[in-house]
């Protein structure tokens, strides 16, 4: 989708959407030759602003037709304009029209950056496999021209689209299959990022072996994929922010469940277990792209899990990069796997004094939260509430879980330091319980299970079905409470 600003209609819009305030037909002016016409159809199709409707009728103007769209702002607060520009684009995206124009008049230069940004997350599709899509289903609208040229060059609109493209990549990757992002091919796709100021580091098999990255490694080595560390850096601070923030992804580009197989119905959907990856991907693109003041560095843990003759078995004991041992029950349980070891280097290399962490770590965080919230795991009260109000600000909303010593004894194995499940219960919280045993002391850490948000199966205002790119939203408003107010 190309946005576009100018301050007159172009001769080409086929298009033009209006944002109604609740309530606010009465008092709306609508800059059309049938202006009254339209207002006394929306009345009679009993539209009245309310958050989520969106009315569409069609007037002559200047002898051509023109599709009209009046799309409900509800209270218009920021969050209400954002999805309401993402349900307007959600109607006429596929409908024929090609260049839609948006009259900002009823809108603040904030509310309506945010608007837009609904309207360039709900563009977003990933049709690239659909070579024989019915026509009608095909993506019509090209062009979104703004009538108001000076939105072009303003920070709230530059920012946000900067974090929509962030939005974009973590929806890319996590939309592809596994045999299109696999570990190496993950990092390619990341490579982009150089372009804007992001430092990579790239470790290999050798160099995490070198280091001792047993646990991580032990995941890697049924499959025939390489696995990668990456580490991404963005310093917008010229130095002067000297410890980074550190945001850690579970990168389990597919997830068969190893040994311990997963059952063959849905398996599909583990192309996506690599969703945390994808949202510390995204948030460097969306930092870097918006020139962030602030110094983060994103790591993701890229491994593919398999069975094989080579794969790890459950019982067998693994070390990880700190030293600790882990009897490794379930091969399924993995993730934590991976990032206990990426945690540990991490905090080895880049002395960070938070650590957030993303992982779809367990199914049971969808069976206690469904898709609703991701649970919010802290050793840190103050960082949890950071969190869970950047939450609701930004529209990924988080829900806070407990820890604490009883669940983490639960975990402690006879054989070794600990064991890679615990029972039955609390399932979401000694996944939790296992990776707090990697964090050091003094560091902040916050854990985010996000499988229940990644993959969305009915669409919303600012996404289709499919990828939603959960979390690139949610950090990239903590950085900007957090480290650059
Ligand atoms: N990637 C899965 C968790 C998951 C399941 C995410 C379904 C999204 C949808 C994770 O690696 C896993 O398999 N976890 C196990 C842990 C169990 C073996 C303790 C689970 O949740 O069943
Ligand atoms: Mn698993
Ligand atoms: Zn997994």
């Amino acid at each position: 989708m190309n946005f576009n600003f100018a301050n007159e209609r172009p001769a080409d819009a086929d298009a033009i959407i209006f944002a109604v305030p609740k309530n606010g037909l009465a008092d709306l002016q609508l800059d059309l030759e049938q202006g009254g016409t339209v207002k006394a159809g929306a009345k009679a199709a009993r539209f009245d602003g309310k958050l989520g409707e969106v009315f569409e009728t069609f007037v002559t103007e200047s002898d051509k037709i023109l599709r009209v769209v009046l799309t409900g702002l509800g209270k218009g607060k920021a969050k209400d304009a954002e999805s309401a520009g993402g349900s307007a684009i959600a109607k006429i995206l596929a409908s024929g029209a090609k260049h839609a124009a948006v009259d900002p008049s009823s809108l603040d230069e904030k509310i309506l950056a945010r608007f837009l940004f609904g309207a360039k997350l709900r563009s977003w599709r990933h049709d690239k496999y659909r070579t024989k899509m019915p026509e009608k289903q095909k993506v019509t609208l090209q062009n979104i021209t703004v009538l108001d040229a000076d939105l072009a060059t303003s920070k709230a609109w530059t920012d946000l689209s900067a974090v929509a493209d962030g939005v974009a990549l973590t929806r890319e990757l996590v939309a592809e299959p596994a045999n299109a992002i696999y570990p190496e091919s993950f990092v390619a796709r990341c490579e982009e990022l150089k372009e804007l100021g992001v430092e990579f580091t790239v470790l290999g098999w050798d160099e995490m072996e070198k280091l001792g990255m047993g646990a991580l490694l032990g995941v890697s080595q049924g499959s025939e994929r390489p696995p990668r560390l990456l580490a991404m850096r963005w310093d917008g601070t010229n130095g002067e922010q000297k410890t980074p923030l550190a945001l850690v992804g579970k990168g389990v580009t597919f997830d068969t469940g190893g040994i311990s197989l997963k059952p063959g119905a849905g398996m599909e959907e583990m192309k996506w277990d690599m969703g945390g990856a994808g949202a510390v991907a995204g948030t460097m693109k969306a930092l870097a792209g918006r020139k962030a003041k602030a110094h983060v560095v994103g790591v993701c843990g890229l491994v593919e899990n398999m069975p094989d003759g080579k794969a790890q078995r459950p019982g067998d004991v693994v070390t990880s990069m700190n030293g600790q041992t882990i009897e490794v029950i379930n091969t399924d349980a993995e993730g934590r796997l991976v990032l206990c070891d990426a945690m540990h280097w991490t905090q080895e290399t880049f002395k960070p004094d938070v650590l957030i962490d993303l992982a779809t770590l367990t199914g049971a965080m969808i069976i206690a939260l469904g898709n609703e919230h991701a649970g919010c795991f802290s050793n840190d009260d103050g960082l949890a509430e950071n969190l869970l109000e950047a939450g609701k600000d930004s529209g990924d909303p988080l829900w806070r879980l407990p820890v604490g010593p009883a669940y983490d004894k639960l975990i402690n194995s006879p054989i070794a330091d600990m064991k890679n499940v615990g029972p039955r219960g609390a399932g979401s919280i000694t996944a939790a319980q296992f990776l707090k045993r990697f964090v050091q002391d003094g560091v902040k850490w916050a854990h985010l299970d996000i499988a229940g948000m990644v993959w969305a199966d009915k669409p919303s205002p600012v996404w289709d079905k499919g990828a939603t790119g959960y979390g690139v939203r949610l950090l990239n408003q903590y950085v900007v409470d957090q480290l650059e107010s």
